[in-house]
């Protein structure tokens, strides 16, 4: 079970109440992974929340989201302890190797959120792709994610049909080849969908999604 404290509950207080909200909501008395879902605000207000809810057994597991390299390096550097993921935009056409680089230093896994580009056909029909799925027997979101989960990538993906979500997860029986992982790598354009650094982000984000209206 993960959840995620939105921005409107940023600050130490407001965060505190805020985990304790999410608790009640869902009815438990601890959730596994907590994230901050937005880098913007008063981020190291909320963290010091977050670890406190952690020491109280409230939160199993803390990380954060959307933090780009720079973001992470500046948000964090005042943190008294290491978050266990950052969750960001990541794909084959997008893999997140300057991040990556960033969280490696210490231990911090990359959650990929759109891990199949949102349902992106150019993506889901790239012949590199597609040519594994005949070799393999899966379809291209399979492919897609086993790729990831070889990279050590958590992935999230999404369906609404429950035989592609039974398939997303039936990707443990076989191993994309170092050249196959290779071609893959190479369909990284550094280009993202979301950038968090965009000027006005985080104040669009507030204005247009107010959780407890
Ligand atoms: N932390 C953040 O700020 C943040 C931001 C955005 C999203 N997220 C999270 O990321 C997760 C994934 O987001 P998402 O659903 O938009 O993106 P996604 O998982 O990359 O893509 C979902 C799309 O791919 C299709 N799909 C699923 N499995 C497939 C397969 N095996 N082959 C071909 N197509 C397949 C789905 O269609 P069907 O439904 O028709 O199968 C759907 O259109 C969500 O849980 C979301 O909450 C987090």
């Amino acid at each position: 079970m993960t959840s995620k404290l939105w921005l409107q509950d940023y600050g130490y207080e407001a965060a505190k109440l805020g985990i304790q909200t999410s608790l009640d909501k869902l009815g438990l008395d601890h959730i596994d992974l907590y994230l901050l879902h937005q880098p913007y605000g008063d981020v190291a207000g909320a963290w010091k929340a977050l670890e406190e809810a952690k020491a109280e057994g409230k939160l199993r597991s803390i990380g954060v989201s959307n933090m780009t390299p720079k973001l992470y390096r500046e948000l964090t550097a005042d943190f008294a302890s290491v978050p266990a993921v950052d969750q960001v935009e990541c794909d084959p056409f997008f893999q997140q190797k300057a991040l990556r680089e960033v969280l490696s230093e210490n231990d911090v896994k990359l959650e990929a959120w759109y891990p199949l580009g949102h349902g992106d056909k150019s993506l889901l029909e790239d012949p590199v792709i597609t040519t594994l799925t005949e070799k393999y027997g899966k379809n291209a979101g399979q492919i897609i994610l086993r790729f990831e989960v070889q990279e050590g990538f958590i992935v999230l993906p999404k369906s609404t049909n429950p035989e592609r979500i039974r398939g997303n997860i039936d990707i443990f029986d076989f191993a994309l080849t170092d050249e196959e992982m290779a071609s893959i790598r190479a369909l990284d354009t550094g280009k993202v969908s979301h950038d968090p650094e965009a000027p006005g982000v985080g104040e669009m984000l507030l204005k247009n999604y107010k959780i407890h209206d």
